[in-house]
């Protein structure tokens, strides 16, 4: 299968947390996905927790002001969070479960036992113009019922294969790693778009990116980190030039 372009965009959440954790206006998640955007980001991501613990309404606000690339709006499936995406009609929404207790979103969301309730919940995103992407693990029943719903795009967790690689459990990481090779195929071939991410760094980017399905990465977490040693641009353009090397 020929490569397509692989998007990347970057996730500012965490631009967000550090704000946050001071109460005042800096830094800025809007300005670092301006920068993001003039540093070549395909793409930005920011997810609105019920608890508001890192983005806020008024991000979302500028967010749709500012950028003159998609937002990847990621939301839990409440009608709270429906009538927000419905008002601001960004260019995606994905889909992801939330619990208030974890740190981070933890796993794939459930679609399988969800089907009626979220095929109605997408309905009206679908309509609005948004395209719908259903954040899931690699599981062949998840990603049926993501195609049954309507769902147009499913983003595959990469979270369990980057924690294995930390943890240096190399046989769970590579296991990991075919389950979302084969996984990706499958989606593909029922003609879901494929997009991944959760936990990706500069040692793990690499071997998802290769997977010729996968045409966005959604990273944040360890930019904004690196951003800290190296300048955000520098750390967007290292992750670009990671992801071009093994694309062809
Ligand atoms: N994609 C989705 C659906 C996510 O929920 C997250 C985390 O908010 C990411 C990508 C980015 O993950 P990370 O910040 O670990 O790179």
């Amino acid at each position: 299968m020929a490569f397509e372009k692989l998007r990347l965009g970057i996730n500012i959440d965490h631009v967000a947390t550090v704000r946050n954790a001071r109460g005042g206006d800096t830094p800025d998640p809007a300005r670092a996905a301006i920068l993001a955007q003039e540093a070549g980001a395909d793409g930005i991501t920011a997810h609105l927790r019920e608890d508001r613990r890192h983005i806020g309404d008024a991000d979302i606000d500028a967010l749709m002001d500012a950028l003159t690339i998609p937002l990847n709006f990621e939301m839990a499936a409440t009608g709270e969070m429906q009538k927000i995406a419905l008002r601001h009609k960004p260019h995606a929404v994905c889909i992801v479960p939330e619990k208030r207790e974890e740190r981070t979103t933890e796993g794939g969301l459930e679609v399988a036992r969800e089907e009626n309730h979220l095929a109605h919940f997408i309905a009206p995103l679908r309509e609005a113009g948004c395209r719908v992407s259903i954040f899931i693990a690699a599981d062949q029943r998840q990603i049926e019922a993501a195609h049954r719903i309507g769902a147009q795009v499913i983003e595959l967790h990469t979270g369990a294969y980057c924690d294995a690689h930390a943890e240096g459990d190399f046989a769970t990481r590579d296991a990991e790693l075919e389950k979302m090779r084969e996984m990706s195929a499958l989606a593909h071939s029922l003609g879901l778009e494929v997009h991944a991410g959760h936990g990706l760094t500069y040692d793990t980017v690499q071997p998802v990116a290769a997977f010729p399905e996968v045409i966005e990465l959604n990273i944040g977490h360890f930019i904004i980190g690196e951003a800290i040693f190296r300048g955000l641009t520098p750390a967007i353009h290292e992750m670009r030039r990671l992801m071009d090397a093994v694309r062809g």
